[in-house]
């Protein structure tokens, strides 16, 4: 089993990542999407209606329409971390998307995602998740 600097460090790197993930999405920037997720990775997201996704094509159909006219702030909230052994882990959060509506007024949204990391090769990447729109 990891010792606790080693945990800490892998608990700081997947937020990190977890980060960048959320940033690249609210950028549309699907080149650091397409890096930091495996090729086989399942979803469970609204946008499915209640189907499991899986692979990246679903998700690059967003990603080719564009980050949108508005800027946009992504903060993770309240995470939680599981590390299954080395390799493996669950993320938790709160997901805030700050943006500006067509009439420039701010907006927020709320999600509920739990995010599955899987250590391969000794890098992370993204193999599972579920979002859950709680507005
Ligand atoms: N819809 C892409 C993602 O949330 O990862």
């Amino acid at each position: 089993m990891e010792d606790a600097v080693s945990v800490e460090e892998s608990v700081n790197e997947l937020l990190d990542l977890t980060q960048q993930l959320l940033d690249s999405i609210a950028t549309a920037d699907w080149e650091t999407y397409e890096r930091l997720c495996d090729a086989t990775l399942s979803a469970f997201e609204p946008e499915a209606r209640g189907h499991l996704i899986d692979g990246m094509e679903f998700h690059r159909f967003y990603f080719d329409l564009g980050a949108g006219a508005s800027t946009k702030n992504t903060t993770i909230c309240l995470p939680h971390v599981r590390l299954l052994g080395e390799d493996a882990a669950v993320v938790s959060y709160i997901r805030l998307v700050q943006c500006l509506d067509a009439d420039g007024v701010p907006q927020t949204s709320r999600f509920e995602e739990t995010r599955i990391w899987e250590r391969q090769d000794g890098a992370w990447r993204h193999v599972h998740f579920h979002r859950s729109a709680n507005d």
